[in-house]
């Protein structure tokens, strides 16, 4: 699907993509309310669904992945708490240090292997305020990502998912899963998300990536934990009044654009396969897991860039020598033929 109105190809990400023609159609056709009054019946009908469709009693529809995943570490912990996760976690990396500042809380890092942290790992992660003598914070919540974007777009499966969750009950902690393409881990790896998720007691869905719509996330948990969360939410300047229009386009991508999502992996498969046969390139195949490609070049990453931008294409650069390709609703066959053309062309050498 192109839809797109540019001639660039653009696969810096899987955020930049625009509401379809028949997505603003359904968006136009909504009836709405006043969410803050609790009476806009397509955020109403967007949140039961949500909440159906993850196995959880309560669903809350916020305006991005960062205020959905804010407002559940809020939820969960109080000042001078801990949160585990993973070093390359969105939450610790990109959310403007929203754990400290909005959480009062601290992070233990765990060093995953490409994002993913083992059970064992999280386990000698969790410190517990009591019985340290008042020396340690207070480990409160784990927090997986799934898929994990730094870590390539690699998924856990739903063994280690589960085993995370009992060493984290086990241990008094909450657990929260940024789900910000969860469908995107349950496409690839067939588990539907009700069952990925059945250990955690939030996960924060992003409908603004893979799934195409122009604004919004869900957080999903039990009745109590969303009720509280809707205070917060409110209080971080979240409440919003006609939001069925925005959430007319989620519940539109819940039906037409979960399933495509395979797609995005079978051509980020493509593109990561084409490139590591270059000796400019090297991917690391293992890591390509869903639809995000992260590619090592032996020349500077802004020339790269600059090359492909010549050519009409843009990617993200991701360090000095390392740029991320994302496949997404407007990237066809067409264009991943076009980039790796122009990339054969360019740095003609095999490896
Ligand atoms: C894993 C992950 N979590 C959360 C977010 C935050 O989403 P948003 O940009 O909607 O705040 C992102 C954004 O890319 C992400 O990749």
């Amino acid at each position: 699907m192109r839809e797109h109105p540019s001639s660039r190809v653009d696969f810096r990400s899987d955020t930049v993509t625009q509401p379809t023609a028949a997505m603003r159609e359904a968006m136009a056709n909504a009836s709405v309310g006043d969410d803050v009054l609790g009476d806009d019946p397509t955020v109403l009908a967007l949140q039961d669904r949500v909440a159906a469709l993850f196995g959880k009693e309560a669903a809350l529809f916020v305006a991005s992945g960062t205020m959905a995943n804010a407002i559940a570490l809020r939820t969960h912990t109080s000042p001078g708490d801990e949160i585990v996760c993973d070093r390359t976690a969105h939450i610790y990396r990109y959310e403007g240090g929203g754990y400290a500042a909005l959480c009062g809380a601290s992070v233990a890092l765990v060093n995953g292997e490409h994002g993913l942290m083992t059970p064992d790992q999280v386990r000698a992660a969790i410190r517990k305020a009591e019985g340290s003598g008042g020396h340690y914070p207070n480990g409160q919540l784990v927090c997986v990502e799934n898929t994990a974007n730094l870590g390539g777009g690699t998924w856990y499966s739903v063994q280690a998912l589960d085993a995370i969750a009992a060493v984290a009950r086990e241990l008094g902690c909450a657990t929260h899963m940024d789900g910000a393409r969860i469908f995107n881990a349950s496409v690839a790896s067939g588990v539907d998300v009700a069952r990925l998720c059945e250990g955690y007691d939030s996960v924060s869905i992003c409908f603004s990536k893979g799934l195409g719509a122009p604004v919004g996330s869900v957080l999903v948990g039990s009745k109590s934990f969303i009720q509280q969360a809707h205070r917060w939410r409110k209080m971080f300047g979240g409440g919003w009044r006609q939001a069925g229009l925005l959430a007319a386009a989620c519940l539109h991508a819940l039906d037409h654009h979960v399933e495509r999502l395979g797609e995005d992996h079978r051509r980020a498969q493509q593109v990561a396969e084409a490139l590591n046969r270059l000796e400019q390139f090297s991917v690391d195949l293992s890591t390509v897991q869903s639809n995000m490609v992260y590619v090592d070049c032996r020349a500077p990453a802004n020339e790269v860039l600059s090359t492909l931008a010549a050519h009409g294409i843009d990617v993200l650069d991701t360090g000095a020598h390392r740029f991320r390709i994302v496949c997404h609703l407007h990237i066809t066959d067409e264009d991943v033929n076009r980039l790796i053309d122009v990339c054969r062309t360019q740095w003609p050498v095999d490896a």
